[in-house]
C-alpha cells in the first residue's frame, strides 16, 4: 500500500508493507541519490533489524550506523551532541541521509538532529512499533526533553519517506503492542466509525494480526488528511489529541514510570467521554463503547487517581498555558470536535 502526504515541496511517500524492511534499497533510492546514509537506532532494535537493513544499503550507499540506550531517558537533549558528533565522525553532509529506525523515542529524536544538524539533513522514517507505524513517524513532529518535561524542544520537520513493516511487530513485547493499539482506536472514535466496529468485533490482539497491515493503512490514512489539512498543530490536527489532556496528567502524574503512553490515553479517552456525557457533550453510551474496546486489547480504563490531584499536572502541561484548554469531545463514536474549556471542566471528586 503506497499513501502520498501532499505538503507541496514537502510532499512525501509512505509505503506500509509485511517485510518491506527486506527491500529497503528500493525505496531509499527512489528519493535518496547522494552518497552516505546514517542509521539510527537503538540497541534493542539495531541487532534485530539495523544489521541487515545497512548489509542491503550498503549495495549502493556507503553507510553508518549509531546504537544508542533504548528508553525516553535517551531521547534527551543532552543525547544530541553524541548523534551529531556520529554524524560529524562519519562526514554526514548537507546532500546525505539520516534513518531512524526504531520506535517514537528514535524516530523524534533522530529527527530533531536530522532537522537541526548542518540546518536539516534529508530524514527517513523507518518506525519499528505500532505507535510509531500508526503516529509518530507520520506528519513530521520531532523532539527531545528537557529536565522539565517531554518533547519541549522540537520542530516540524517532515521526512522524504515513511517505511512502515507491520511483520517487525511478531517481535515485539505484548505491552508494546497494547499500547499502540490505544492510538489505534483513538483514529476509530475521533474520525473512523467502521474502523471502531471492525475493532469491537475481534476478541484480542491475535485474532486481529491478519489484518494488521490493513488497519495500520487506515489509521495513517486519517493522519495523513489531517496533517496536510492542518500541518503546524493550530486546528484539525489537535483532533489526534482525543484522551492526551488526561494521558499526558497521568504519565506526570507517575513520574512516565507507570502508565505507557498508550494506556494513559486509553484512560483519558474513556474517562473524558464520561466526563462529558454527564454535561450533554457526548452521546449517552459512548464511554461504554470505548470501554467494551478497551477491554479487548488489554488495555485499562482508570487508575485510581483523584482528578483534583490531575488538574494541578494539567495546568503545567505547555499546551495548557493561560488555563486554556482545547479539549477533544466526541460527538459520538467516529464524529470529534475541538471544545474550548478551562481545567474547571475537571473539577470534580471523582477518581479516575
Ligand atoms: N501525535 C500527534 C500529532 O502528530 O499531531
Amino acid at each position: 500500500m503506497k499513501l502520498t502526504v501532499n505538503l507541496g515541496a514537502d510532499s512525501y511517500p509512505i509505503y506500509i508493507e509485511n517485510h518491506i524492511l527486506e527491500h529497503a534499497l528500493t525505496y531509499i533510492s527512489k528519493i535518496f541519490s547522494g552518497k552516505r546514509i546514517m542509521i539510527i537506532s537503538d540497541d534493542q532494535v539495531y541487532p534485530r533489524y539495523g544489521s541487515a537493513l545497512k548489509a542491503n544499503l550498503e549495495a549502493q550507499y556507503e553507510c553508518f550506523h549509531l546504537e544508542l540506550p533504548h528508553g525516553e531517558t535517551t531521547k534527551n537533549f543532552k543525547t544530541l551532541p553524541v548523534l551529531y558528533s556520529a554524524m560529524l565522525d562519519a562526514g554526514i553532509s548537507r546532500s546525505d541521509l539520516v534513518i531512524a529506525l526504531g520506535g517514537g523515542v528514535i524516530g523524534d529524536l533522530a529527527g530533531f538532529a536530522a532537522a537541526s544538524y548542518l540546518r536539516g539533513v534529508k530524514l527517513a522514517q523507518i518506525p519499528t512499533s505500532l505507535l510509531a507505524q500508526v503516529d509518530s513517524s507520520v506528519g513530521g513532529k520531532v523532539a527531545v526533553d528537557l529536565p522539565q518535561g517531554k518533547n519541549l524542544v522540537g520542530a516540524f520537520y517532515q521526512p522524504s519517506l515513511v517505511l512502515i513493516d507491520p511483520s517487525v511487530l511478531d517481535t515485539l513485547d505484548t505491552r508494546f503492542v497494547n499500547d499502540g493499539m490505544g492510538e489505534v482506536i483513538k483514529y476509530g472514535c475521533i474520525k473512523d466509525r467502521e474502523l471502531f466496529d471492525l475493532l469491537a468485533s475481534y476478541s484480542s490482539f491475535e485474532d486481529l494480526k491478519p489484518r494488521l497491515a490493513e488497519i495500520i493503512g487506515r489509521c495513517v490514512d486519517i493522519k495523513r488528511c489531517v496533517v496536510e489539512k492542518d500541518q503546524f498543530d493550530t486546528g484539525e490536527r489537535m483532533l489526534l489529541n482525543f484522551g492526551h489532556t488526561l494521558a499526558h496528567a497521568i504519565e506526570q502524574f507517575h513520574h512516565y514510570e507507570r502508565e505507557s503512553h498508550g494506556e494513559a490515553v486509553s484512560i483519558g479517552m474513556y474517562q473524558i467521554s464520561l466526563l462529558a456525557e454527564q454535561e450533554n457533550l457526548t452521546r449517552p453510551g459512548t464511554a461504554d463503547q470505548i470501554l467494551k474496546v478497551l477491554d479487548i486489547y488489554g488495555l485499562p480504563h482508570s487508575c485510581g487517581i483523584p482528578l483534583t490531584e490531575l488538574t494541578e499536572a494539567m495546568t503545567r502541561d505547555k499546551k495548557n498555558l493561560n488555563n486554556k484548554l482545547n479539549l477533544i469531545l466526541l460527538n459520538e463514536i467516529g464524529v470529534s470536535r475541538i471544545y474550548p474549556a478551562s481545567v474547571d471542566f475537571f473539577h470534580s471528586d471523582r477518581i479516575v
